[in-house]
């Protein structure tokens, strides 16, 4: 395994490995835990070089969010990565020439709900990192995870639009025992708090249960989530059914792919899930 600081070096520790067979990229900002290790294992199966990124995009960052006080664990991550067989690590310092760049790239619809409703610009710093990372390292697949299932579908949008020559794989969630998904921000939550977090996914798990059972009715689904977090003393930032991949509300569940999302804050911690509603 490599690692790798520039977008220069990059290029030339990937040239004589290009022709190889398939070239894949997992874009991460580090501190790599479970969700993370499963699309590594993932890419390792699927493809012949694995590439990681760790890198964490200051433009996806708002003003009072938590990119000073994010995670910064490379020893660690390094040694994850090696043992899964990981060939090649990217760790750039800046990949912004000159500061923050001038030119960047703009998402419309599909962020001006869920989490960019209140995180503006943040799927815009989001593609814009992405597209630099599919630019410097060119890869013939992409692993993303479904828990952040707005970025999934607006980076598959991204690669539409742009007409850009990469797969794009979605993965599933991975959770904790008690259904919580794995996430970095974890860490930020006591024993208490973490204890209430499980009532995240329950939520969303109940909308699925009842969906199942033939209930219809979005409004009606969301009112009986709403009050079960109620009893768990949570008041969610949001909590809605939309359309999978356009990411439209949805006001009574069909054949369409559809899914709950939900994003709270628990203490120190935001906290954002979803899950898939069929309807058997
Ligand atoms: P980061 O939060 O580090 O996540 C990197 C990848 O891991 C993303 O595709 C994310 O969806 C996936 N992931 C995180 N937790 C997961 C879980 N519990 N189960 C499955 N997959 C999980 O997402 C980002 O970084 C950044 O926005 C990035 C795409 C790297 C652009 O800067």
């Amino acid at each position: 395994m490599i690692v790798v600081r520039t977008p220069h070096k990059l290029r030339g520790a990937l040239a004589p490995l290009r022709g190889a067979g398939r070239l894949a990229l997992i874009p991460t900002m580090g501190c790599l835990h479970e969700g993370h290790t499963s699309l590594i294992r993932k890419a390792r199966e699927l493809a012949d070089v694995v590439v990681v990124s760790i890198y964490i995009n200051p433009l996806q960052f708002g003003p009072d969010e938590d990119l000073n006080a994010y995670p910064r664990t490379f020893e660690a991550d390094g040694t994850v990565c090696k043992a899964l067989g990981v060939d090649v690590i990217f760790h750039p310092e800046n990949l912004y020439a000159s500061g923050l760049p001038n030119i960047t790239l703009k998402t419309s619809e599909l962020s001006n709900v869920l989490c960019g409703a209140t995180r503006p610009g943040h799927f815009d710093g989001v593609v814009t990192v992405v597209n630099i990372l599919f630019n410097i390292v060119q890869p013939d697949i992409a692993l993303f995870g479904e828990k952040d299932w707005q970025q999934l579908a607006i980076i598959r949008r991204m690669v539409t639009d742009l007409h850009m020559s990469v797969e794009i794989l979605g993965c599933e969630t991975v959770r904790e025992p008690d259904g919580l998904a794995t996430s970095s921000r974890n860490r930020y939550l006591s024993a208490e708090e973490r204890k209430r977090a499980a009532a995240l996914y329950a939520s969303i798990q109940e909308i699925a249960e009842n969906t199942r059972k033939g209930k219809r009715n979005c409004k009606k689904l969301l009112e009986n989530a709403r009050n079960s977090l109620k009893m768990k003393q949570i008041d969610p930032e949001y909590i809605e059914i939309r359309n999978a991949s356009t990411l439209t509300e949805t006001i009574r569940i069909t054949d369409l792919p559809t899914r709950a999302f939900i994003a709270a804050t628990i203490g120190r911690a935001r906290l954002i899930d979803n899950v898939a509603l069929e309807m058997t």
